[in-house]
């Protein structure tokens, strides 16, 4: 089936927290045309959609369990997709990655101890160490004008420290949008084995990576790697469907995975969200939703170029770096040489448009602003059209 993106759907009215919560995110202008927080613009797969309203027609929505065969499938995507031998007995599921990883900081450190993490990244990363009452350890990424990279150097430094326990990575990286190489990805796991650092790795952007890219999951690198290794992956971020919040955690240490477990029931996070579990199911299990993936990827490689090609037209001072994955670009705003609550009110007030702002994302975030381009490109171009405005009136 051929998907059709470029179709405007209204979601206003239906409990879209990106358009209809736009009045307490952004009181300072509620009818900014929302480009934040990740989701898309777009209809998900016809077989997930159709498998959901089926199981809707059924007038009983009590307590779910997940599919008998969910667990096989999702450890298939993992192999066909990431080319990893996940096995299913290694999968606990749980309603969203962001309290998985909460629940992973619990299970795996005390309180106190050291939780590694490299802002900017998505910001639930810290909140997730922070609220467990452990110590954030930031590892900033260095910016070498052109990419966001790790650095090795202070990683090592830092995972010396024996009470820092644990290294949460956001792999594809978030908000940066860069996929780590292999080589990238096995300096990262040697450190952590050398300290006996439990790398936990959020791969929920992973299917969402461009075609100039190969993406590598930390856990395939090796057997000894699998062991320290913890995986969060969902099909949430590919086909569109994060409001149903399920995802499948894999955890090849049956120690770790034992800890995990009694967290996970500790939290009540293991009873089957009814839609969730349905649209799981026919997420991974229908070929026409990989179809709508690889149709998709294009599409929103194109809105890049698009964007790309109007910031150097138009906002010259405005640059885009190229992406590696996801829908989530990270615009450099600073030779406008704002402040960042100058930048912010420039954005939301004087253009019209919510962003998510870089400092949210902590570490050297601020001048940046994140944009989320998965939304039919005439929506982009009318938020750009508003930018290029605003940009005009000031004389930048
Ligand atoms: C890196 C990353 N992890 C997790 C999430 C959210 O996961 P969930 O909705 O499953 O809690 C997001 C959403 O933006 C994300 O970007």
């Amino acid at each position: 089936m051929k998907y059709d993106f470029d179709k405007v759907i209204d979601r206003e009215g239906t409990l879209s927290y990106k358009w209809d919560a736009r009045d307490i995110n952004f009181p300072e202008n509620p009818q900014a045309l929302p480009f934040w927080i990740a989701d898309m613009d777009f209809p998900c797969p016809e077989p997930i959609a159709e498998a959901v309203r089926k199981r809707a027609a059924h007038p009983i929505y009590g307590y779910s369990k997940v599919a008998d065969d969910a667990r096989t499938l999702a450890a298939v995507w993992q192999k066909k997709r990431n080319h990893w031998d996940a096995r299913p007995e290694w999968i606990e599921f749980t309603n969203g990655i962001v309290p998985a990883l909460s629940s992973m900081v619990a299970a795996f450190t005390e309180p106190g101890d050291g939780v590694i993490i490299q802002p900017p990244v998505y910001y639930p990363f810290s909140e997730a160490v922070v609220n467990n009452g452990r110590k954030v350890i930031n590892n900033n990424l260095l910016y070498d004008g052109e990419r966001w990279n790790i650095n090795f150097e202070e990683l090592e430094y830092l995972a010396e420290e024996p009470s820092n326990k644990l290294l949460l990575l956001c792999h594809p990286l978030n908000p940066v949008s860069r996929v780590l190489s292999e080589e990238e990805l096995r300096r990262i796991a040697d450190i952590c084995l050398k300290n006996n650092v439990i790398l936990a790795v959020d791969e929920i952007h992973s299917d969402l990576v461009y075609r100039h890219c190969r993406f590598y999951s930390m856990a395939a690198l090796s057997k000894e790697v699998e062991q320290i290794c913890v995986v969060a992956s969902a099909p949430s971020k590919t086909f569109n469907i994060a409001g149903l919040q399920m995802s499948a955690i894999f955890i090849p240490n049956e120690k770790l995975r034992r800890k995990f477990q009694k967290e996970t029931e500790k939290r009540v996070l293991y009873i089957a969200n009814l839609f969730g579990a349905t649209a799981f199911e026919a997420a991974y299990s229908d070929p026409e939703c990989e179809e709508y993936l690889e149709q998709l990827i294009d599409y929103l490689w194109e809105n890049y170029r698009f964007l790309d090609t109007y910031l150097k037209e138009h906002m010259p001072k405005i640059k885009c770096q190229k992406p590696d994955a996801t829908y989530l670009l990270w615009l450099d705003f600073r030779e406008l040489g704002l402040g960042d609550a100058e930048l912010e009110a420039f954005c939301l007030k004087e253009a019209g448009v919510a962003f998510d702002a870089g400092k949210w994302f902590g570490g050297d975030g601020e001048g940046f602003m994140r944009i989320n381009i998965g939304c039919p490109r005439s929506i982009l171009e009318q938020g750009l059209g508003r930018l290029k405005e605003a940009y005009q009136k000031r004389g930048f």
